[in-house]
């Protein structure tokens, strides 16, 4: 590893990084499967790499000391940037796609939905809703039939994410939003096709696309909003409808608010039931993960759902989460650009460049992870994690701009494992697509994920 340069004088000496083509640079390649070229960059050129990307320099990287200066010792330098703004798109400006004053109101302002208290509230609403998945999974395990991990969790992140922060009972449009979701990404995450750079106004099908959803988006949000004026119900809406601009105590306005509600509920179910996805498949990969995970829940719960009390003390749990979110971080890959020229890693970053951080891939460095490809829980015991740079891990960001929804993502997490480790065993359908990489945003297990379900004997936690 190498260590991050002092901060005012700059480095002059450039990062290695590939030729690519000209015109082009490493845009095909990228193209063609992300994830592995973003992997393959780290292992031909190290921990900070520079590559072109059409007009644009990026770098990679991937180092803890270089991850530490971006996101907390001069996060300031690295803002958002051009890549975002195609985001901006479909969520509007809200927390994820904002800087600087603007960002700082809305986060001080939709805080209080993620404080401890207010994230414990929410675990009836999880194990309902799971509980509900469960005798749903009870009649397909009856007549034999796999169920698809994509689409139940999804579902389940969704419901549950509404009816805590919404008020908002959604369960009649999953299906709908489900696909509208799926078309959004696409749109968000630049494939560097011409329409992408055609104007708004020309009624190309992109464009097209992009209008049809934002309808269906503004419904939802106004039906939202007319619930919580009629009930009360939705601690995240009255937070918007409170909200005042800090220095002119402006209350937000429609857009303000529609573009932060919508921000919330697209950061914050997609990404969850990912992790969802990855982390019951991973348990079914492995069964001595699972001989020890059934041990450790039969021990705490023996059978029942965990109260609240229940989950700080189911350690291997929190483990197989953290262990997976290592390997499969759902948010996989995030830019910024550099404001003015910076140092990382001893190598000259110059202002106005993009540059990269991936979690999926400085997980996988093996200057800081053994073996970085092997599935393995007892890497996150509390001796272990006090021996890595705190930023060799960092599936939820870090710093200023760390994820606002964590432990409610976590919290989600470890119920959802908790019921259904507890009521089955998966095994993974043979030959189903669970490779990653063609996703640009997320990272996907493709669009479906089958299982099959065994029951367990004895097995019960229902809410
Ligand atoms: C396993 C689930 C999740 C993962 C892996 C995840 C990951 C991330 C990451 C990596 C960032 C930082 C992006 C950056 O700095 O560019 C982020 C930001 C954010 N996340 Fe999450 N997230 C998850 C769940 C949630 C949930 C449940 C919510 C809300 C209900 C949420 C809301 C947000 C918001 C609003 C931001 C922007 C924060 C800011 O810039 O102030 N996320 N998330």
């Amino acid at each position: 590893m190498t260590s991050t340069a002092a901060n005012t004088d700059t480095a002059t000496r450039t990062a290695p990084g590939p030729r690519g083509t000209p015109g082009f640079g490493s845009l095909v390649p990228y193209r063609r499967d992300p994830a592995q070229f973003l992997l393959r960059l780290q292992r031909d050129h190290g921990e900070l790499s520079r590559m072109r990307m059409g007009p644009y320099t990026v770098h990679l990287a991937t180092s803890p000391d270089a991850v530490r200066r971006v996101l907390m010792e001069n996060q300031g330098n690295y803002v958002r940037g051009k890549l975002y703004d195609q985001f901006k798109l479909v969520m509007g400006t809200g927390l994820l796609t904002s800087d600087g004053r603007y960002w700082r109101g809305h986060r001080r302002a939709v805080q209080p939905a993620f404080a401890k208290k207010a994230i414990e509230a929410i675990i009836p609403n999880v194990i309902e809703a799971t509980s509900e998945m469960l005798e749903r999974w009870e009649a397909a395990e009856r007549a034999g039939e796999p169920v698809d991990l994509v689409a139940e969790m999804m579902r389940l992140t969704l419901v549950t994410l509404s009816q805590s922060l919404f008020g908002y009972d959604i369960r009649s449009r999953t299906p709908l939003l489900k696909q509208v979701v799926d078309e959004s990404i696409e749109v968000m995450f630049p494939h560097g096709y011409l329409s992408e750079m055609l104007p708004q106004w020309m009624p190309t099908a992109r464009n097209r696309l992009i209008k049809k959803n934002r309808r269906i988006y503004d419904q939802v949000v106004s039906d939202i909003r007319e619930r919580h004026s009629a009930t009360g119900e939705g601690v995240l809406v009255r937070l918007a409808e409170e909200a005042r601009d800090p220095e002119t105590g402006e209350p937000w306005t429609d857009q303000e608010i529609r573009d932060e509600l919508l921000t919330i509920y697209l950061a914050g179910h997609e990404t969850t039931a990912t992790a969802a996805c990855w982390m019951l498949h991973s348990v079914a990969a492995h069964r001595w993960v699972r001989e020890e995970l059934e041990g450790e829940l039969s021990g705490v719960l023996d059978g029942r759902a965990p109260a609240e009390e229940d989950l700080p003390t189911l350690d291997y749990t929190r483990m197989v989460i953290e262990e997976s979110l290592r390997l499969y971080p759902p948010i996989w890959l995030y830019p910024r650009d550099a404001v003015e020229d910076d140092t990382l890693d001893g190598y000259h970053i110059p202002g106005g460049s993009s540059l990269l951080l991936s979690p999926l891939v400085s997980h996988r460095n093996p200057a800081v992870w053994e073996n970085p490809e092997a599935f393995d829980p007892l890497r996150f015991t509390p001796s272990a994690v006090k021996e890595r740079p705190k930023t060799a891990y960092f599936p939820f960001g870090g710093g200023p701009r760390m994820c606002v929804g964590n432990m409610m993502a976590l919290l989600e997490l470890k119920i959802i494992l908790a019921m259904v480790t507890q009521r089955f065993r998966l095994e993974p359908v043979p030959g189903d697509l669970t490779r990653f990489g063609d996703s640009l945003i997320s990272l996907r297990p493709m669009s479906e994920m089958w299982v099959r379900l065994r029951p367990r004997e004895g097995g019960s936690a229902h809410g």
